[in-house]
């Protein structure tokens, strides 16, 4: 496989498991989970990487794998964007970035559950993965665009397109012309 190829299929790995952390996030937060695990980075503060995995810690430490995991991919698509993307500087910036993002949300994480679960702190902690989560959307879909179907890269430019006679137009837009009904004689024909 070539270097290219490995750097976008990580870029969508990155995106899939982006997704999937903010699930877990989600779930933590919905079943109370979050000081599930009172400590960071083990969940009992004694080293632990396998705590017991049963009821809310369960839910909370997998969100935290997923995470590492996540973290893992992202440097991982870095570390292939410098090695075979520096033709495309773009690609590199974005790939930096999303380093910058995770790292800053896991740390975040763990001032999440230090700070036993400060309203403030939660919302830097999910804007922060919808951020993430956009930027790595973009870089998977800009990385995989040379080898898109050429009819899906049509498709998004008409989508993207103004249509001169749009029907059901907002203000500001040229308002459409009538359909044009046929001319269809009405009453009783008559007779003779
Ligand atoms: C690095 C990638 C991470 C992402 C994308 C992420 C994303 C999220 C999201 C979306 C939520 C739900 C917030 C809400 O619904 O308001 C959440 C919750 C949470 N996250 Fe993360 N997280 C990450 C890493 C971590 C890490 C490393 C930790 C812990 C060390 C952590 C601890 C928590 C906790 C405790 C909650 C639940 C907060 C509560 O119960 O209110 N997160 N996370």
């Amino acid at each position: 496989m070539r270097g290219h190829d490995l750097f976008r299929f990580g870029a969508v790995a990155a995106c899939l498991l982006c997704y999937t952390t903010i699930l877990l996030g989600g779930t933590v937060m919905a079943s109370g989970s979050g000081l599930a695990c009172p400590d960071w980075p083990s969940c009992f503060g004694n080293g632990d990487l396998l705590p017991a995995f049963h009821g809310s810690v369960a839910i909370e430490w997998s969100h935290r794998v997923s995470a590492f995991f996540l973290s893992a991919t992202v440097l991982t698509v870095f570390v292939l964007a410098v090695a075979f993307e520096r033709s495309r500087p773009a690609l590199l910036r974005m790939a930096f970035g999303a380093v910058v993002l995770v790292v800053g949300e896991a740390l975040l994480g763990a001032l999440v559950v230090e700070s036993d679960l400060q309203v403030p702190i939660i919302l830097l902690h999910l804007g922060i993965a919808t951020a993430l989560f956009g930027l790595l959307l973009v870089l998977a879909t800009l990385a995989n665009l040379r080898g898109l179907p050429r009819r899906w890269l049509d498709w998004a430019r008409r989508a993207s397109e103004e249509v001169p006679n749009p029907v059901g137009s907002s203000p500001g837009i040229a308002s459409p012309s009538p359909p044009s009904v046929p001319e269809v004689p009405y009453g009783w024909p008559r007779e003779g």
